[in-house]
């Protein structure tokens, strides 16, 4: 043994480097891998015909009339991605205290969902029952002497859960964080014959910044008043997370959700291993874009970050994820 290194006879035996020495060994022992089947793609839809209308602070990614959507929607069933999630910007006059055009059968998010699967029946479509596009104060339930009001928030999200479901919606995923709307959502889905359409609960949904690019393409920024505090789980709390995570499993949510994604992995992580569900991390708007913002000027390797980002995810215990980058990530999955 040549004694000028410091590298001694035990490390000798067990050199991590024999398995990453080339592309075939490492290749080999890959212990997670991202597929197209991973992916699920979240858009934004406004009124109108013909419009494709970029975000400003969300790079690559447009606000989308019904038939553009349709498009979009079939070029990403054509790249094999399973499901997409749909956001609405609801015209500022249908915006009301209560969320009211929630409850209008036909309202934007309902015509989008019919509209797609008549169109794209093979792809799955998950919608949000949240209340904020649909409010005139952006907060995602029903505002009463400054409070967001619980139990008749969870009424009003039933009902438009159902109008989801009867518009052709597979998946409802319920991001505003209300007490007991799982349960509610279930039994109302139930009784109105939609044993077959699944809940996906943004389970921890954290109050976090990360949210601040769609709250500009719903146009929601300029309304909020205050914070979401009140109902979404502090950055601080993972114990809080995982009991909130647990109340859903009970109440009978067939997938969860961790939102946002890189910085709550951990999260993924714990929830994963507690209860086994089909697990999902939302890499949101603010994540999206600050790799957008880096590789636009040079800093990073936009699309190196994309990939890694989403492999973490699956690392971190993820069945799948919603991800802006959707489109992209399965046209490099594609080319193998
Ligand atoms: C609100 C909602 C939010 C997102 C989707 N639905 C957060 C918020 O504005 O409070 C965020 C999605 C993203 O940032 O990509 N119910």
């Amino acid at each position: 043994m040549d004694k000028t290194h410091l590298v001694d006879e035990i490390t000798g035996h067990r050199r991590m480097r024999r398995n990453r020495k080339a592309d075939w060994t490492r290749r080999l022992v890959q212990e997670n891998r991202l597929t197209v089947d991973d992916l699920i793609w979240p858009i934004f839809i406004v009124p109108g015909t013909g419009i494709v209308d970029p975000i400003a602070a969300m790079p690559g990614v447009s606000r989308m009339s019904i038939d553009k959507a349709v498009e979009a929607v079939r070029e990403a069933a054509d790249l094999g991605i399973p499901a997409i999630a749909t956001f609405p910007d609801i015209e500022m006059e249908l915006r009301d205290e209560t969320g009211s055009n929630s409850l209008v059968a036909n309202n934007l998010i309902n015509q989008a969902t019919a509209a797609i699967k008549k169109a794209v029946p093979n792809i799955g479509i998950i919608t949000d029952v949240a209340l904020d596009p649909f409010t005139s104060h952006g907060h995602d339930g029903i505002l009463r002497d400054g409070i967001i009001v619980n139990d008749e928030t969870v009424d009003q999200i039933v009902k438009a859960a159902v109008m989801q479901a009867d518009a052709g919606a597979d998946i409802i995923a319920p991001s505003e964080m209300m007490d007991g709307r799982i349960g509610a959502i279930r039994r109302g889905l139930d009784a109105a014959g939609h044993q077959d359409v699944g809940i996906m609960s943004y389970a921890t949904k954290f109050s976090s910044g990360f949210y601040g690019p769609y709250r500009e393409a719903i146009n929601t920024s300029g309304l909020l008043k205050g914070d979401k505090n009140s109902y979404y789980i502090s950055p601080a709390n993972g114990t809080e997370a995982v009991r909130d995570a647990a109340l859903d499993v009970e109440e009978g949510a067939d997938m969860l959700m961790v939102k946002p994604g890189l910085a709550y992995l951990d999260i993924c992580w714990r929830i994963k291993e507690a209860f086994g569900l089909p697990t999902f991390a939302y890499q949101v708007s603010g994540e999206y874009t600050q790799i957008k913002a880096a590789a636009m000027n040079g800093w990073i390797d936009g699309d190196r970050i994309m990939m890694e980002t989403l492999l973490c995810f699956k690392r971190a215990g993820c069945d799948g994820i919603l991800t802006y980058f959707a489109i992209e990530a399965a046209k490099k999955l594609s080319k193998g």
